[in-house]
């Protein structure tokens, strides 16, 4: 079969974590008998360096025409001034909002061979394999009013964590039908106890969960949440909560893997389906950590992982999705790692080493 790709490598790291991607996805091509069509694209601080804009129209036409769209990370510390006029950010949450792409899964799977590799004790951490289900153009990073002002008594600024019913229903939908898959079991995430927000959010997932009575619904509060994702993630199977909580407890939750570099992401337009494929965007829960950029040191597995992501929902190929995860679990059983997730007797390489023994494996 044949797929356009939107390539979109961004700042800091991205441009070698993408590029890993794509040499394990040409690998894919080839041992499958694919063909990807890669038209690449900027943004972020190269298009705000390069373009003014931080999403290029460009860009985002190119985007629009394509099957799915891969990123490496955007972030530059250039314009980290909180005076800034642009941000990298916004490019990326401009497109996350024009694509409709409101259904943000994020994988956490501690793979065996990392277990005595992270902050955790193994016992506490084996086996755990969870998904977030993030809700992704709504919420704070989103609402109005959003905006700083001077008054006679000094500055202000204004967030709103603002929900409609029916932003709220498509990403609870998301939620079961993906705990209809797995294990059943549904936790939503709010704070319902303080939040308007969140006590709407909490109506409608009991509400939805009408639909769905073969799946047990569970509500949690998010500061709860954030602790038993670390006393127990075992426990934990699929969680749907609202755009910030879930931001925050994705990068919590990503040192149960191991480090940041291990978790992948896929941003959806629509509900996963098996068999059915959905436009979206595919990048690694990490930023562009620009300390690290340029060293070939930094870990490309996260976005390694987000094209399988990619295979698995937007093109449809299951067996091809599920040799690229094997195949990275095969290197971490061979002993190979990057810096981040080095471990005692191993073998530590770089970031190009790391994404040609996982092309290796696939047989590329
Ligand atoms: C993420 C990132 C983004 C977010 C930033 C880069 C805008 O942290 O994907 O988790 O906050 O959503
Ligand atoms: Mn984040």
């Amino acid at each position: 079969m044949q797929f356009n790709l939107a390539v979109l490598p961004g700042d800091g790291i991205g441009p070698e974590v993408t590029d890993e991607a794509i040499k394990v996805l040409k690998a894919v091509g080839k041992g499958f008998g694919h063909s990807f069509d890669l038209h690449y694209g900027l943004l972020g601080g190269v298009a705000i360096d390069q373009e003014g804009t931080a999403l290029p129209q460009d860009t985002f036409k190119m985007c629009k025409r394509s099957d799915a769209i891969l990123l490496g990370a955007v972030g530059d510390p250039k314009y980290d001034d909180p005076q800034a006029e642009v941000h990298p950010e916004d490019g990326l949450l401009a497109l996350r909002k024009a694509l409709e792409l409101f259904a943000n899964l994020r994988p956490v799977k501690v793979y065996p061979p990392l277990v005595n590799n992270t902050n955790f004790k193994p016992e506490v951490i084996e086996g755990t394999d969870f998904i977030f289900v993030r809700e992704l153009t709504g919420g704070l990073y989103f609402g109005r009013p959003k905006r700083r002002w001077q008054t006679s008594r000094g500055r202000r600024a204004i967030d709103s964590m603002s929900y409609s019913e029916q932003e709220i229903e498509r990403i609870i939908k998301v939620g079961f039908e993906l705990a209809r898959g797995r294990l059943k079991k549904l936790i939503s995430v709010d704070k319902a106890n303080v939040l308007q927000s969140s006590r709407l959010w909490r109506q409608v997932a009991i509400e939805v969960s009408q639909d769905y009575p073969d799946v047990e619904l569970e509500h949690m509060l998010v500061d709860a949440c954030a602790m038993r994702i670390i006393q127990n993630p075992k426990y934990l199977d699929v969680l749907v909560t609202e755009n910030t909580f879930g931001d925050i407890l994705s990068d919590e939750a990503s040192m149960l893997a191991g480090s940041m570099g291990m978790l992948a992401s896929a941003s959806l337009a629509g509900v996963p389906q098996e068999g059915a494929n959905i436009f979206g965007l595919y990048e690694p829960i990490h930023g562009s950590a620009p300390r690290r950029a340029g060293q070939d040191i930094a870990n490309p597995i996260a976005t390694i992982l987000s094209m399988a992501m990619m295979l698995r929902y937007s093109f449809g190929l299951i067996k091809e999705a599920r040799t690229v995860e094997s195949a990275v679990e095969a290197v971490l059983e061979d002993g190979y790692r990057t810096y981040d997730i080095m471990g005692e007797g191993k073998i530590k390489v770089g970031t190009k080493q790391m994404g040609d023994l996982i092309a290796g494996k696939v047989g590329g």
